[in-house]
């Protein structure tokens, strides 16, 4: 099977973004804007600490461990410090220092490298499953923004996403002609890992943006439920269902015509999901 093409690494920098040409008009009164993007810049600051989990875990393989060292890390805490430096600029009063470091102790209690599929190959289908949920997010997120400068800003990023899941891909396919795991065990750890997607990091992520909102108060339970419950509706308009179903199969080693005949049905069930 030919490997998909190498992806060059990202191009643009912070000082690319021109934070200083947003119409803070059109995003400032949009509160699930600003809870989804403060909570994504905590995630994906936090890579950091993934990528020591990775780089432990692929001891061995140069290959891929340079890749997440040179340019995978750094790119997921670059997406992080660019949507911050937006936040900051819009949501001023909002103390992201202090949201971060309460999202950080509670969230490195959970990200230990045991929480890691033990097969590597395995491990790298995982990553292809996040990788898609995160350029499926910022793809939604990009064609539901009317601001400019954060639609570009997400365009920059949804590219970047697709390009990780595109490495994290080849490198599943080299260490998979060795582990030879068949098509349940890869659709299995697909499975799990969509599950798991919008987890345990979203939710306490949310919480603590929240928490830094209100500080002194408890956080209610129902928040995230009327956030989620934003998320699901928004979904339906924006969320490209195809590219991921597409994204989310093609690891899986069975022959082409076999993996068609799979994805029409779920094509079906994601288009009536979106109508619903
Ligand atoms: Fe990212
Ligand atoms: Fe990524």
């Amino acid at each position: 099977m030919p490997l998909p093409p190498d992806y060059p690494p990202s191009h643009w920098r912070l000082a690319d973004i021109a934070y200083d040409q947003i119409d803070v008009t059109l995003a400032r009164d949009d509160s699930f804007l600003f809870e989804t993007l403060a909570s994504a810049s905590f995630v994906e600051i936090m890579s950091e600490m993934y990528s020591a989990n990775l780089v432990e875990h692929f001891e061995g393989r140069n290959d891929v461990t340079a890749w997440l060292r040179d340019s995978w890390q750094h790119e997921e805490v670059q997406h992080g410090e660019a949507l911050r430096a937006y936040v900051q600029k819009v949501w001023p009063e909002f103390d992201w220092e202090r949201g971060f470091a309460a999202f950080r102790a509670e969230y490195s209690a959970v990200c230990t490298v045991e929480l890691l599929e033990p097969r590597r190959a395995l491990e790298l289908v995982a990553r292809c499953v996040i990788e898609t949920g995160t350029a499926t997010f910022y793809r939604a997120m990009h064609d539901y923004v009317r601001e400019p400068v954060l639609r570009q800003l997400l365009s920059n990023i949804k590219s970047d996403e697709a390009a990780h899941y595109a490495h994290f891909r080849r490198h599943y396919e080299v260490a998979n002609a060795v582990e030879r795991h068949g098509a349940f065990a890869v659709l299995r750890t697909i499975w799990r890992r969509v599950l798991d997607v919008r987890g345990e990091d979203a939710y306490i992520a949310f919480k603590h943006v929240w928490l830094a909102r209100h500080p002194g108060q408890e956080f209610p339970a129902a928040e995230w439920k009327r956030y989620n419950g934003t998320v699901r509706s928004l979904a339906r308009h924006y969320y490209p269902f195809g590219m991921a179903l597409t994204m989310l199969v093609k690891p899986v080693p069975l022959a082409e015509p076999l993996k068609r005949m799979i994805l029409a049905p779920l094509r079906l069930l994601a288009r009536f999901a979106s109508a619903g």
